[in-house]
């Protein structure tokens, strides 16, 4: 008996202490809000904040020059929101991975209308990592092996096209990530006409997703309405195709369909709907544009392209000039060209910054972030640091070499629980059509290419207009070959 109030006295002395220890916890935190400041900045004139300041000129130099003045944390204000930027990896990993369950992802109510509410992206907790789970299984390294040939083929078919035509080099590298995201997502068995259909109406949803969202009947926002109704009824007519069959396809598509939870409950029409045309989405314009990109930094760099090409020579060659396929291994070990990914993907920083919004008041080294602002990790700043990149505005490939990047100041892909799960994907669409284009073609940039249009990602004005050939063919105007032969990079 006596052993069993001592137990009780025990408990009852642990609990009291757990409990003042929370409560001093509380009060503390508290102490700590109430005492921390808003970060420095400016919030701008009422109501439209810095929104005109920001618009007016290069978003980058809005950013750095703000950064320059406050430091790595400032405030602003933009669209009527109120904004903490960050603009170091310390503050980009407290609010996208240590801390970032005080922090969800945040769009506009017209961007989520037109990808579906469903998608994993603008969700937090147990729905969006079961959905992230499957998609990551969808695009893990046994999936991607498989997918090299498809890769190949449309990296092919996307420059046999191109092959003697002028044309935007970002709208040819539209076309490979939209094929290779199809074959992603529902396999091989497409039928063509649906295809076909899926593309005339995605085109329309994405020409739609950044312009003005309203209800005017025959504006852009609104025609984007109508065809995500028509994707809709696409995807429905695939979803009811693939049910009908009892063999199963690879691909997103089906591991979503096929997908039961512990109870047998499966994802519901609408959630597959919304997941496939998300990742479409996420999957396209992003990796098109530092595939225009990289073909431009190839295309000023005569040296860096010569050396390229004879790494990727050294590929073609063993896979008998072309005739065998290439496969895995081989795009595992290109270690040059994979390099000038890395830093094509720096300088360009196509995605600039991600945003979230506070769930709660947040201290982040002394200053207030206050519940519901928008916080935004700004990656370009990080990856164009002096004190983190040495000379950051060269295009200098063998950055990557000498020295792997710290961990946490390279991040293309984004970090933590939201990065990018198609990042391996998009290195092996660039790889391959890396291989494709210096072993068999030659291009030159028509006019001029040193200013940046935004579309929405940052791309070489009018997507980098230029010329491409064939080797074998030589039509092009400016074969000068010969200078570039026996050429060295220290890339
Ligand atoms: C060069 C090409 C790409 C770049 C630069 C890129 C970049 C990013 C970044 C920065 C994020 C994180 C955004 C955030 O934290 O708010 C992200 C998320 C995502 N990306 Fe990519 N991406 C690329 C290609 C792809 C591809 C090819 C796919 C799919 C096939 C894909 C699917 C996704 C998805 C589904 C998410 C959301 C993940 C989540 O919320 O859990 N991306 N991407």
């Amino acid at each position: 008996m006596a052993l069993f109030f001592t137990g009780v006295a025990i408990f009852v002395v642990t609990l009291a202490a757990v409990l003042l220890y929370a409560s001093w916890d509380r009060k503390r935190a508290a102490g700590k809000t109430e005492q921390a400041m808003l970060p420095p900045g400016s919030t701008g004139l009422p109501y439209v904040g810095e929104t005109l300041q920001l618009y007016s000129q290069n978003p980058n130099v809005f950013f750095a020059s703000r950064q320059k003045r406050y430091g790595e944390i400032f405030k602003t204000n933009l669209l009527g929101c109120n904004c903490v930027m960050l603009g170091s990896p310390e503050a980009a990993h407290f609010v996208l991975v240590s801390q970032a369950h005080l922090f969800k992802p945040t769009y506009p109510a017209s961007k989520e209308q037109l990808i579906g509410p469903n998608a994993l992206f603008f969700h937090q907790g147990g729905y969006h990592l079961r959905l992230r789970r499957l998609v990551q299984r969808s695009l893990g390294p046994d999936a991607l092996r498989a997918l090299v040939p498809d890769v190949e083929a449309a990296a092919a078919a996307t420059l046999r096209a191109w092959d003697g035509n002028v044309t935007s080099t970002f709208h040819a590298m539209k076309r490979l990530s939209f094929d290779v995201g199809v074959v992603t997502i529902f396999g091989r068995r497409l039928d063509q006409r649906l295809k076909e259909e899926l593309r005339k109406n995605y085109f329309v949803v994405e020409k739609g997703y950044n312009s003005f969202p309203n209800s005017l009947p025959g504006s852009r926002y609104q025609k984007a309405i109508q065809a995500r109704k028509g994707l809709r009824t696409t995807l429905g007519e695939v979803m009811a195709e693939r049910q009908a069959r009892d063999d199963t396809e690879f691909g997103l598509l089906d591991t979503l369909m096929q997908w039961r939870d512990a109870s047998g409950e499966k994802l519901t029409d609408d959630q597959i709907a919304d997941n496939v045309i998300g990742v479409l989405f996420a999957a396209q314009d992003t990796t098109a544009s530092v595939l225009t990109w990289i073909l431009k930094y190839l295309h000023d760099d005569p040296k860096l392209l010569e050396a390229v090409k004879e790494e990727q020579m050294a590929i073609y060659e063993e896979n008998e000039v072309g005739k065998k396929p290439l496969t895995w291994t081989q795009t595992r070990a290109m270690p040059l060209t994979h390099r000038v990914i890395l830093e094509s993907m720096r300088m360009a920083s196509i995605i600039s910054f991600t945003f979230r919004e506070a769930v709660d008041d947040v201290v982040y080294n002394g200053f207030l972030i206050p519940k519901g602002w928008k916080v935004m990790p700004l990656f370009r700043n990080i990856h164009h640091s002096p004190e983190i990149f040495n000379d950051p505005q060269m295009f200098d490939p063998s950055r990557f070499k000498a020295t792997p990047p710290q961990p946490g100041t390279f991040l293309p892909f984004g970090s933590g629980v939201h990065a990018c799960p198609g990042n391996e994907l998009a290195k092996l669409e660039m790889l391959v059509l890396a291989h494709r284009l210096v072993t068999n073609y030659r291009w030159e940039v028509v006019g001029p290419s040193d200013e940046v249009e935004y579309s929405p990602f940052p791309v070489p004005r009018h997507g980098l207009k230029a010329r491409l050939w064939s080797e074998a063919s030589g039509s092009g105007t400016n074969d000068d070959d010969g200078a570039m032969q026996g050429a060295s990079t220290t890339a």
